[in-house]
């Protein structure tokens, strides 16, 4: 059940979101690779699904005008379904789903996450959704200039999206420099992880060597905080896989989300 790939603990820190695609499919061999990863994800019967739908972007993502997802020119994306019957399924679509995310910038291919601004009835056209089935996020995949455009910078500055917050903001208890290489990294590495509006809503609390995280109790809008924690969990794992530490996380309720504990070593 190992997803996580070596070069991803470089792989996050040039994965940024990005808005604005070159006119040019996804090369094949490309696309096999990047459906192979999706295969494996498929077949762990996780609740999440994803798929890749080969058609413009266009007239899918919503946004508003120069504003926060305004995202064109991809020529494909990919959706991220989830079985709405599964438990903590909004924690597994953030984890798989950024599993994707970094797969595909490995690739070299441009991604956004995209959880809310997106139009269901242009994409219901190519997916076949079973009853308990939803499209949690939708990602465009595909080519971009390595420079940001005009409208890119303008977004990422609206919404700080290269800003992330103090570790010790992101630590109950302060970020101690006192804790295993693995668990700082961890953490390092969960700071870096996207979330919606780059709002950062995980929090962690170390108790020896157990890391758990937990979601802030700052009231936002409609996007699933729990989804950006599965995000940043992943990222965790990246960090202390980092210095040769696995584990596993086992999914907590209420505000906590869950905690990650280490195999015996
Ligand atoms: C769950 C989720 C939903 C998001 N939804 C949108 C969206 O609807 N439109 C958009 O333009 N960006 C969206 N984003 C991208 C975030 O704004 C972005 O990840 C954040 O600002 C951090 O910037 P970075 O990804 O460049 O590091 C979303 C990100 C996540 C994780």
């Amino acid at each position: 059940m190992d997803i996580l790939e070596r070069d991803w603990y470089e792989i996050i820190k040039r994965r940024h979101s990005r808005r604005n695609y070159i006119n040019k499919q996804i090369d094949s061999k490309v696309l096999e690779k990047l459906n192979k990863f999706i295969k494996k994800v498929n077949s762990f019967n996780s609740g999440v699904r994803i798929k890749i739908v080969n058609e413009s972007c266009d007239g899918v993502f919503k946004g508003i005008i120069g504003s926060y997802g305004k995202i064109k020119g991809a020529k494909s994306y990919a959706c991220i379904i989830g079985n709405t019957n599964e438990n903590y399924i909004d924690e597994k679509i953030g984890y798989y789903g950024e599993a994707l995310i970094l797969k595909a910038t490995s690739l070299d291919l441009g991604t956004c996450w995209v959880s809310g601004t997106f139009k269901k009835e242009a994409v219901n056209e190519f997916i076949k959704l079973e009853p308990s089935e939803k499209i949690y996020a939708i990602t465009p995949i595909g080519y971009v200039k390595e420079d940001y455009s005009l409208t890119e910078k303008l977004m990422n500055k609206m919404i700080s999206s290269h800003k992330r917050k103090d570790l010790n903001k992101i630590c109950i208890e302060g970020f101690n420099s006192t804790w295993p290489k693995w668990i700082k990294d961890g953490i390092k590495c969960s700071q870096l992880a996207p979330s919606a509006i780059n709002r950062q809503p995980w929090l962690f609390s170390v108790d020896g060597s157990v890391v758990t995280v937990q979601t802030n109790n700052i009231k936002v809008n409609k996007y699933s905080k729990r989804l950006d924690c599965g995000i940043s969990m992943l990222h965790f794992e990246i960090g202390a896989l980092h210095n040769k530490v696995k584990g596993k996380w086992k999914h907590l309720d209420s505000s906590k989300v869950a905690k990650f504990i280490p195999n015996e070593r």
